[in-house]
């Protein structure tokens, strides 16, 4: 039988290349060998969107259109929508019990997200507490394999130790997972800083049309010592051909604009203008795949149908169980 596989996103307006490099080319690879679930985490998203539950749910189906248009195959993926499970609720409530207050705020990803929102002293219990529901989301469907980037980390760590006590406290009964460390770096955004980020405004989204990557390359930053196409210029943490490397697979091009650029034989606009041929031609098939379902809204509501209807029944089953482990399965 194959590993089961589970990935999560927060729904939150539209994706970037950011989120393809760093997660979704992945999952496209990994559905081919895994059975893969793909966890629309929305209401992981109200912990800190209850007073704007729109951006939450207006972002849903924008997810289904991303994941199409970038190649995952409904046929062969998952897409299960968090809030249609009630056994993901259930579950939480029961691991709540088995963890402390202390342990959920020492939580580092929890703890740096609490200070970047400026939650001071009105931290909402939900949002401390959304790594026991992410262990529920992980247990629900007996996920063996969890790809993660380092942020996700405390997440797996948490839902191992919930597994551990649980197991201990009623007898084996949940699947303790693993985290699968993805070798995929972040990927910086077009002014050169850390991350790409929607709240930065410094990505090109997965639907963003020809002229608009056009133009988000051109404003590209490059190598700021470098007045001059003349003058000898640096590679190394130089965003246009960080981009280079990551989406032109013409690997000999790349290489004859580094070395014609470390010589000062070629201008920024030669090396964005080709940026951008290669990003576009990577592109085009997303673009063609999302004005397809685009034009078939049904077609959404069945992928998302479908997908809560399996998650329910693998989810339904694993509370069964963890009730029967814990004695609350009455008979009446
Ligand atoms: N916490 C994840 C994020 O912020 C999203 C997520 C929710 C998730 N549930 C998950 C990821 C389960 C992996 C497994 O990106």
């Amino acid at each position: 039988m194959k590993k089961r596989i589970l990935t999560g996103d927060r729904p939150s307006g539209k994706l970037h290349l950011g989120h393809y490099v760093g997660s979704l080319a992945n999952r496209v690879k990994l559905q081919e060998d895994y059975d893969q679930y793909i966890l629309i985490a929305d209401v992981q998203a109200l912990t800190d969107n209850y007073d704007n539950t729109e951006k939450v749910t207006n972002s849903v189906k924008e997810l289904v259109l991303g994941y199409v248009a970038a190649g995952i195959d409904p046929e062969k993926s998952t897409i299960v929508l968090q809030s249609q499970i009630p056994a993901i609720a259930e579950l939480t409530v029961f691991y709540l019990n088995l963890v402390s207050l202390n342990r959920v705020l020492r939580n580092p990803t929890v703890k740096a997200e609490i200070e970047e929102k400026g939650f001071g002293d009105s931290i909402p219990a939900g949002f401390a507490m959304y790594p026991v529901s992410q262990a529920a989301d992980i247990t629900a469907f007996e996920a063996n394999l969890i790809p993660v980037g380092d942020d996700q980390l405390p997440m797996i760590e948490q839902t191992r130790e919930i597994v551990r006590k649980f197991n201990n406290l009623y007898g084996d009964t949940l699947i303790e997972p693993e985290a699968k460390i993805s070798e995929f770096p972040r990927l910086i955004g077009l002014d050169g800083k850390a991350k790409m980020s929607k709240s930065l405004n410094n990505g090109i989204y997965l639907s963003d049309s020809v002229e608009e990557v056009n133009k988000k390359v051109m404003s590209m930053y490059t190598d700021p010592t470098r007045l001059k196409p003349t003058d000898p210029g640096h590679i190394e943490g130089n965003p246009v051909f960080v981009y280079h490397e990551a989406f032109n697979p013409d690997k000999s091009e790349v290489e004859d604009l580094k070395a014609r650029y470390r010589k000062g034989k070629v201008g920024d606009v030669e090396v964005k203008q080709k940026l951008a041929i290669a990003i576009n031609n990577m592109l085009e098939p997303m673009r063609q795949r999302r004005a397809e379902l685009e034009k078939n809204p049904e077609k959404i509501n069945l992928i998302l149908k479908n997908g809560i209807e399996k998650g329910r029944a693998v989810s339904d089953e694993v509370l069964r169980k963890v009730k029967h482990a814990m004695g609350i399965d009455y008979k009446f």
